[in-house]
């Protein structure tokens, strides 16, 4: 028996060089990716770090600028930011998600953004789509009597009353509330949503409590050490953001219930409070009819309701709020806007210059070109998704950006805040210039269209991108 032993071990030894050195440096597929760092071949402990650490993003943004359209971040993974051969491969070619979204479960069921595989995805989108289509809701009435309520009788009258009493606004927190009272008046009822525009007091109650929760570094990276070690180092998940969870899980799921008993009663409009159907709510609720899905039906409606109200405000609250500080650095586009909107009619007035108080169609909205720059330069450069999307490579060998067929089960990631700053595509790319889109020609726009990625694309793309953008968004789907 001896003198195997050292026969043994030496062949243990080999395996563990060829394994976790030789082939990830020189023999996998992914050895021939320029490395963002020397140890990324062997290790995904730099990336984590730099994940830990809040430098994401901007490490891999570096790493682009040093090495090009693809690199190596781990011995699994890579980063990947161009178009062809680049998204329109990863996102248009539905390449499934890696289970780093499995931290956006809600109740501890998964909601259509939160499930990694395509069948199951499309099969809830399918039904849900239908609502946040263009068409649908440039006519829906509900819509319009939502934005009229919202515009005139919450937004004009805080603003008019700040003017008039020369005090300061906290526009982040306005920001989001405007978002969260649009969002939620559509998922549950104008009666049952949100009014944070104007009860600050509200706002706080649940903003507070919502931004505290957010731990996405152990949920995301290393959610099987955290579910082990969270109970003996509380840091990793503190008492406050289990509670601030529950807080949130259960205003979500008041208003589901109440939204479930005004779709089955009939709404008629008492004293001043405007009445809409809940119109996510009935949709989401068809969605869940035949369910093939092993979870309480009232869960998977309010999993579903909660990470809509989650994706549609911190995202639209963080863009218009960019949008208001860039505008208070060039008054000069305050007064191109101002005259541009004085060319709508009705006019945006306040008071009102009609009675009862009257919007320019969402038409009218989509016409206005220095809005529509302003939109997406706010977008571009301060994108309110920038980082990695991840995704995990077919079964099927597929090349990325000039790579050698990858193989299976490697996690593939593209991100806003590289693909939007591409100096050929769009010069000077740091500074925010609406005019680039104003006066790029027919084929420049089209190529920043092409570049153009807050939203995603393909079929795991922003099903809200319209609901956001009461506008014309040039090619959004590449
Ligand atoms: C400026 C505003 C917004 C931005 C920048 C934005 C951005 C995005 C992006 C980049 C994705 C894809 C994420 C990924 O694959 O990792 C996404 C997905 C999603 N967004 Fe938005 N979003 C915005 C507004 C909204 C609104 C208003 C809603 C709902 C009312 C919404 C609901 C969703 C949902 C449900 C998904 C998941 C879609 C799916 O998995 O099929 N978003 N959003
Ligand atoms: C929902 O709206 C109805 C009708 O206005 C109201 O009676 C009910 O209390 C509301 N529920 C919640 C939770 O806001
Ligand atoms: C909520 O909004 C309505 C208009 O939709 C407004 O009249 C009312 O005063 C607001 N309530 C609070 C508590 O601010
Ligand atoms: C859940 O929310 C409702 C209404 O917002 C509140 O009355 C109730 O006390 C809350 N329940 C828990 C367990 O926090
Ligand atoms: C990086 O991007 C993610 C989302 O994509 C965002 O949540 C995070 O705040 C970004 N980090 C920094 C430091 O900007």
């Amino acid at each position: 028996m001896l003198p195997l032993t050292p026969v043994v071990t030496l062949c243990i030894i080999s395996y563990v060089i060829y394994k976790f050195i030789l082939y990830p440096a020189f023999i996998s597929p992914l050895s021939k990716i320029p490395n963002a760092h020397p140890s990324s071949p062997f290790s995904s402990l730099w990336i984590l770090i730099k994940r830990f650490t809040h430098q994401e993003n901007r490490t891999i943004h570096a790493a682009h600028v040093k090495h090009g359209d693809i690199v190596r971040l781990g011995p699994n993974e890579i980063s990947v930011n161009c178009v062809d051969d680049g998204i329109r491969t990863i996102y248009s070619g539905g390449f499934e998600k890696w289970p780093w979204y499995d931290q956006f479960d809600n109740f501890g069921v998964p909601c259509m953004f939160s499930t990694a595989e395509s069948k199951p995805h499309s099969y809830r989108r399918r039904v849900i789509a239908n609502v946040y289509s263009k068409s649908y809701l440039q006519s829906s009435p509900e819509m319009h009597k939502i934005s009229q309520t919202i515009i005139f009788s919450r937004l004009l009258p805080v603003l008019e009353s700040a003017v008039t009493n020369q005090e300061p606004v906290e526009v982040l927190g306005l920001s989001h509330a405007i978002a969260m009272d649009f969002v939620t008046a559509f998922m549950f009822g104008l009666q049952n949503g949100s009014n944070f525009t104007q009860d600050v007091s509200a706002r706080r109650q649940f903003l507070i409590p919502y931004q505290r929760r957010r731990s996405y570094f152990w949920s995301g990276e290393l959610p099987s050490l955290k579910s082990i070690v969270k109970n003996f180092i509380p840091v990793i998940e503190p008492k406050y953001v289990q509670e601030a969870t529950s807080y949130i899980e259960n205003w979500t799921l008041t208003l589901t219930k109440a939204a479930e008993k005004s779709s089955t009663t009939k709404l008629s409009d008492e004293e001043n409070v405007a009445t809409t159907a809940p119109i996510v709510y009935n949709q989401v609720h068809q969605s869940t009819l035949k369910n093939p899905f092993p979870y309480p039906q009232e869960l998977q409606i309010a999993t579903e309701l909660q990470d809509h109200l989650a994706a549609g405000h911190e995202t639209s609250g963080i863009t218009l709020c960019y949008l208001f500080h860039e505008l208070s650095l060039h008054p000069e586009l305050q007064t191109q806007l101002r005259k541009e909107f004085l060319t709508l009619s009705p006019t945006l007035d306040f008071p009102p210059s009609t009675s009862p108080p009257e919007l320019p169609s969402p038409q009218s909205l989509d016409a206005l070109p220095i809005l529509q720059a302003c939109l997406m330069e706010t977008l571009r450069i301060h994108a309110a998704i920038p980082g990695p999307e991840p995704r995990i490579t077919p079964s099927k060998p597929t090349s990325l950006a000039g790579s050698p067929p990858l193989p299976p089960g490697v996690r593939v990631s593209s991100q806003p805040y590289t693909l939007h700053r591409r100096a050929d595509v769009f010069p000077d790319p740091q500074a925010w210039k609406p005019e680039r889109w104003l006066e790029a020609s027919e084929e420049q726009r089209a190529e920043m269209g092409r570049w153009f990625w807050a939203f995603g694309s393909g079929g795991r793309m922003c099903i809200g991108s319209n609901f956001a953008m009461q506008g014309t968004i040039p090619s959004l789907d590449v």
